[in-house]
């Protein structure tokens, strides 16, 4: 397979950091934005540690400034990016009478704003080049709606329109753009949610158990491949069946 160059928004947390592992895997150079710099060397010296090799360019994919510049810094140090893994996201979780206009805002603008802040430094060049694979981590709360979640909800449909919008408008300058849906899978943002709540969903899980991030990073692998090219616009539900809707 081609080797290129990969950018993973987000790749310090606990789905980035499989996505990572996985493309690297695959043999592609693999960047990933930060916004706290001790944070990010010590997980980028773990990485290396494990033999995998991952660049770091500062930013916030929340501002358009920075997600531009942290594009070019990656592309400074590995060159043009190829596949981008809009990933980065945050959860702020209240039901609406209670919400308040920051709480959606933070969630609008690093969910959803991002994708547009990230993803539009990116699209002219792979136009150019005529190859391209675009992924936006949504989930499954964008497909089914949760309870105390219409700010996450909102922006995670909202990833899946920009998903198949853009597939439209970049076919056939040989770009696909998709969409995978984890379902609750063991990483910080659920294993901090109280541990009867958790009991709760994993009943709800057909398969009986919490996700895997190797489990979403393998979803994010099946569209890089030359093979994968006829597959864009798609939404991939990876949520031990919770959720069959089509
Ligand atoms: N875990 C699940 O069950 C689940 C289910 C469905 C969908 N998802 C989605 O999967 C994605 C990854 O989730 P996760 O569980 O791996 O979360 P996580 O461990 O909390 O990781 C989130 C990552 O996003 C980064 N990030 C957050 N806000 C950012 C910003 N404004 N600018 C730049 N980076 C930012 C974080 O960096 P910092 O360290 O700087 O905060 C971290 O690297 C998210 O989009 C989430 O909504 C997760």
């Amino acid at each position: 397979m081609t080797a290129r160059v990969a950018l993973v928004t987000g790749g310090t947390g606990g789905i980035g950091t499989a996505i990572c592992r996985k493309l690297a895997a695959m043999g592609h150079k693999v960047a990933t934005n930060y916004r706290n710099e001790e944070k990010a060397r010590a997980w980028q010296a773990q990485m290396r540690a494990e033999g995998v090799e991952v660049v770091l360019a500062r930013g916030d994919v929340s501002s358009p400034e920075d997600a531009e510049a942290m594009v070019r810094e990656v592309e400074r140090q590995l060159g043009p990016v190829e596949i981008l893994v809009n990933n980065a996201g945050i959860t702020r979780d209240t039901t609406f009478h209670r919400m308040t206009a920051l709480q959606w805002q933070e969630v609008i603008n690093t969910n959803l704003n991002s994708c547009f802040n990230v993803t539009r430094p990116v699209i002219e060049g792979m136009r150019e080049r005529k190859w391209g694979r675009i992924v936006q981590i949504s989930s499954i709360n964008g497909q089914k709606g949760q309870y105390g979640q219409a700010n996450y909800a909102a922006s995670k449909a909202g990833m899946h329109g920009f998903t198949i919008s853009l597939a439209q408008e970049n076919a056939k300058f040989g770009i696909t753009v998709n969409t995978v849906s984890p379902g609750y899978t063991a990483t910080d943002m659920v294993m901090a949610v109280p541990e009867p709540v958790r009991e709760k969903i994993v009943a709800q899980i057909p398969v009986g158990r919490l996700g895997l991030p190797e489990e979403i990073a393998y979803a994010v692998a099946f569209f890089i491949p030359d093979e994968a090219a006829w597959i864009t616009g798609a939404n991939l539900s990876v949520n031990g069946g919770q959720y069959m809707g089509w």
